[in-house]
């Protein structure tokens, strides 16, 4: 990739993984990386008010278009933004096809569950975590993927395991879920923006080192 890499995030919430994105890369110590833009599914979102603090470019998909409308303007605002690697931190809308080809092996999504269980049309935020729960899963997690045509499918980079403890709400596994969506999300932007991971022509995900299973990596803060 580009010297500098230059990062875009898709949103419709609070936008706490955008935040550890730019927690990870607006810094001194990341001057080759670049969270350039987030664009938000709806008016309002909290992630527009953490870009707004971040100093980060922001848009907003204009409402009730056609598919084939969203698909220009995020064409066109990721081209406007020279974006390398696209990330769903959250994003509520399918991601029309051409999007996704036009980004094809560069744009991940994170999923708060360990997919291919619990994810899906319909299964985001505080659903997923309650579907945990009501299944009697003992173990939850976080998985960062590629992003296919479809929910929650495409070929998986990571994931991380989350204990769901007795009787625990819903709430409870969220949290700890989402904490360790702040620091997988990250790590696996970082290992596909220095080439450590990629996705090949065969569609199976290559990855030359696994250092987010490194001790340095369970052993970094934040
Ligand atoms: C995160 O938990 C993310 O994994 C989830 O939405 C939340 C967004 O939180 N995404 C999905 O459920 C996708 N199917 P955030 O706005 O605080 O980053």
């Amino acid at each position: 990739m580009a010297d500098v890499v230059r990062i875009a995030v898709l949103a419709s919430g609070g936008g706490s993984n955008f935040q550890a994105l730019v927690d990870r890369f607006q810094r001194a110590e990341a001057p080759d990386r670049e969270v350039v833009g987030v664009i938000a599914s709806r008016e309002g979102a909290g992630v527009l008010e953490r870009a707004r603090r971040a100093g980060v470019a922001s848009a907003v998909v204009p409402a009730a278009r056609s598919d084939e409308a969203d698909a220009t303007f995020l064409l066109r605002t990721l081209a406007g933004w020279r974006s390398d690697i696209v990330v769903l931190a959250g994003y509520m809308k399918l991601v029309p096809e051409g999007v996704v080809r036009a980004h094809w092996g560069r744009i991940l999504n994170i999923h708060p569950a360990l997919l291919p269980s619990f994810g899906g049309r319909g299964m985001y935020g505080a659903r997923v975590h309650r579907a945990v729960v009501d299944a009697g899963a003992r173990v939850t997690g976080a998985t960062v993927h590629f992003v296919d045509e479809a929910y929650d499918r495409g070929p998986i980079l990571c994931q991380w395991p989350v204990p769901v403890l007795e009787g625990d709400p819903p709430a409870s596994v969220a949290a700890r879920v989402l904490k360790v969506e702040h620091r997988l999300l990250p790590a696996a932007v970082e290992a596909l923006a220095s080439g450590t991971v990629r996705l090949a022509a065969d569609g199976r995900v290559r990855w030359s080192r696994e250092w987010f299973e490194s001790e340095r990596f369970f052993n970094r803060e934040g």
